[in-house]
């Protein structure tokens, strides 16, 4: 089937949309737009974007394109079933056509969706795509997954607009079957939520032990000098510089800091899967915290238990303590992706899918070089007494920080403590035990 890679179809103008539509024509991809709101498509036209034209209804947007087609669209979820609803129920579709789901859409919808389309002799592809407004323009990792009929026609076309890794390949790659392109970008952004709390704990932190901006913004610039260099932290540099009239724009933001959803999904299939996430948890559930207005006391209204003395804040290397942090955040997250492929068969290879976050993504990090191999090193943890310090130094809340580091003193014990749990168990509820190097279960026992 000869399929019209040459001009494709898209469906919503969000600022990513406009953008990608623009990145595609850039690269010689004719498109044909449609934002369900007539005033935003004209608006959109009127800039007289070479190689993109316009459609008013979706059946114009199909009637444009020549069959077998492409059709990508960027839209809210219950966006993507209205859509979907309408290109099926009035057979807008012909055998082959593919289209392309490019919102942050929770995996198991995109499971279901794609059996829908299945069905009906149509592909549905789920495919993440990070990189924010300026990366849909430039170059964003993008990480498709479904049939992979439909992913060889598609990648070509990703090639031309993705960012590149750090050996100049684009940053996309066939994911793996299934759901798995939307379940990995949701991973993706469980584990940003977790860097840009850390962030937020260091930042904290050194606030309280009086650090000005620009001190922190040193610091910051120096950790980007760094393995530690990554967009999240170029971003909250230039965020600490920023003013508004006279006052710095970041002391006047509500801190209630809200979410739409990944970062809740990326836990609730850690629990599903049992596989623990507990900065990404920790990440999430401050998010909420932050937003209970109620819970909030100033440090005025409260007598301080402990004070702070007169310890420095930066007497251990913060370089070397955030790179185990990090590097045990992106631990979790692949673990979480290895689990769920092992579970639904997805045919994901790890190693690309690090690759493709070298560039474009919120979490592109030159840690990403070597990730994999650092996991199975020592290395990984080379930097566990430096975050001890930093955790021991601070009176801030560092719930992702302080998460991350016990789940790295876990993972280097024995966790022979544990053993009081299966006793407790069996203690109260004859859940059994069992005793160590031997087979079988046991139960009671105890002392009364
Ligand atoms: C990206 C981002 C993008 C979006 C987040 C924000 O990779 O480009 O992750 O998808 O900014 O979804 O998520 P919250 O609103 O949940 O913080």
């Amino acid at each position: 089937m000869q399929y019209m890679t040459n001009k494709i179809g898209f469906i919503g103008l969000g600022v990513m949309g406009q953008n990608l539509v623009k990145n595609f024509a850039d690269k010689g991809i004719e498109v044909v737009v449609y934002n369900r709101t007539k005033e935003v498509t004209e608006s959109y036209l009127s800039e007289g974007v070479k190689g993109v034209s316009g459609a008013f209804s979706i059946e114009e947007l199909i009637d444009s394109l020549q069959g077998p087609r492409i059709i990508m669209m960027m839209v809210s979820s219950g966006g993507v079933d209205s859509i979907n609803t309408k290109l099926i129920t009035q057979k807008l579709l012909q055998k082959g056509d593919i289209v392309v789901d490019l919102g942050n859409s929770n995996w198991r919808l995109t499971t279901s969706r794609q059996k829908i389309f299945e069905k009906e002799g149509f592909h549905f592809v789920g495919c993440g795509v990070s990189g924010g407004s300026e990366g849909a323009l430039t170059g964003p990792s993008i990480m498709p997954g479904g049939d992979s009929y439909a992913l060889n026609e598609l990648l070509p076309l990703f090639e031309k607009v993705a960012a590149k890794d750090f050996s100049g390949r684009p940053c996309v790659t066939n994911v793996g079957t299934a759901s798995s392109g939307h379940f990995v970008k949701m991973v993706h952004n469980g584990i940003e939520y977790a860097i840009m709390q850390v962030i937020a704990e260091i930042y904290g932190h050194l606030t309280d032990n009086n650090y000005t901006k620009s001190e922190i913004v040193d610091v910051i610039d120096d950790l980007n000098k760094t393995k530690l260099q990554s967009y999240l932290l170029e971003i909250t540099s230039k965020i600490l510089q920023t003013k508004k009239d006279g006052n710095y724009l970041i002391n006047l933001i509500d801190p209630r800091a809200q979410g739409k959803g990944t970062g809740k999904w990326t836990v609730e299939a850690a629990l599903d899967l049992a596989v623990p996430v507990p900065s990404i948890a920790a990440s999430v559930f401050q998010r909420y915290i932050s937003t209970k207005n109620d819970f909030i006391k100033t440090s005025d209204e409260i007598e301080l238990v402990v004070t702070n003395d007169d310890t420095p804040v930066t007497t251990f290397d913060m370089t070397q303590a955030l790179e185990t942090i990090f590097r045990l955040i992106y631990l979790q997250g692949i673990e979480l992706i290895a689990q769920a492929d092992k579970e639904h068969d997805w045919g994901i290879d790890l190693r690309e899918v690090v690759r493709i976050w070298q560039g474009g993504c919120i979490i592109r990090s030159r840690l990403l070089e070597d990730i994999l191999d650092v996991f199975a090193s020592d290395e990984l943890f080379a930097g566990m007494k430096e975050a001890i310090s930093l955790s021991q130094q601070a009176f801030t809340p560092l719930p992702a920080i302080r998460a991350t580091l016990d789940y790295g003193l876990s993972l280097t014990s024995t966790l022979d403590e544990m053993a009081i749990i299966q006793a407790q168990r069996d203690y109260f509820g004859q859940h059994t035990y069992r005793i160590k190097g031997t087979q079988g279960d046991h139960t009671g026992g105890w002392t009364e």
